[in-house]
């Protein structure tokens, strides 16, 4: 095997495109658990609702949980918006949702913020279900791609707008079940 064919070790082909490390799951593990040390004492005694986004969130919610000490409760809900390596700007209604909401400390849970437009109308719909309280948690953010105001609460790893695929991200389906973030070659 030719050793010198541009680090083709951990380069990954998906589609027709081509992806490199960015984050490693050891870093990935290592911020989720200070993520989840945060929620430990910021809701100790609040038995808080974590909503995870579908597909994009499953792994990272995953993993938060698993270090979660207090008492807590997870749900899924599901939009889509996002159509190969651009964003179509365009925002369904929020599904899945089985339980009230009302009353209760809820934690939005997602792989990404880029635009920020699925997240500010995740945010409208369940504010009017009248939460207790209403965070948004996300494993990354690119804060130079931000079209709305966003406040968001957690963030695991802020990155640069670029398109990431990976622990759970995907592009154009693929992907989600690398260990680790790898980010789109800037030459594809
Ligand atoms: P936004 O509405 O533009 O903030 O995009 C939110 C959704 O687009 C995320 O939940 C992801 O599913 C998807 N998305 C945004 N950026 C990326 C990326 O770099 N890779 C994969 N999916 C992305
Ligand atoms: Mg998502």
């Amino acid at each position: 095997m030719d050793s010198f064919t541009n680090d083709s070790s951990t380069m990954k082909q998906i589609r027709d495109k081509h992806f490199v490390p960015y984050i490693t799951s050891d870093k990935i593990t290592e911020r989720i658990k200070a993520l989840a040390a945060q929620i430990n004492e910021d809701y100790k005694g609040k038995n808080p609702l974590l909503i995870g986004v579908l597909n994009g969130a499953f792994m990272f919610v995953g993993e938060l949980f698993k270090h979660l000490e207090i008492d807590c409760e997870i749900t899924f809900i599901r939009v889509s918006s996002y159509h190969s390596t651009e964003s179509s700007g365009q925002v369904k209604q929020i599904i899945g949702l089985k339980e009230s909401i009302q009353g209760r400390p809820c934690i939005i849970v997602e792989d990404i913020v880029d635009t920020g437009l699925t997240m500010q109308e995740v945010l409208g719909q369940l504010a009017s279900q009248k939460p207790d309280s209403l965070k948004i948690m996300t494993l990354l953010h690119k804060p130079d791609a931000l079209k709305v105001p966003l406040k968001v609460d957690y963030v695991g790893f802020e990155i640069e707008n670029r398109f990431v695929v990976g622990y759970g991200l995907d592009y154009d389906g693929l992907g989600r079940n690398l260990d680790g973030i790898y980010v789109l070659r800037s030459d594809s």
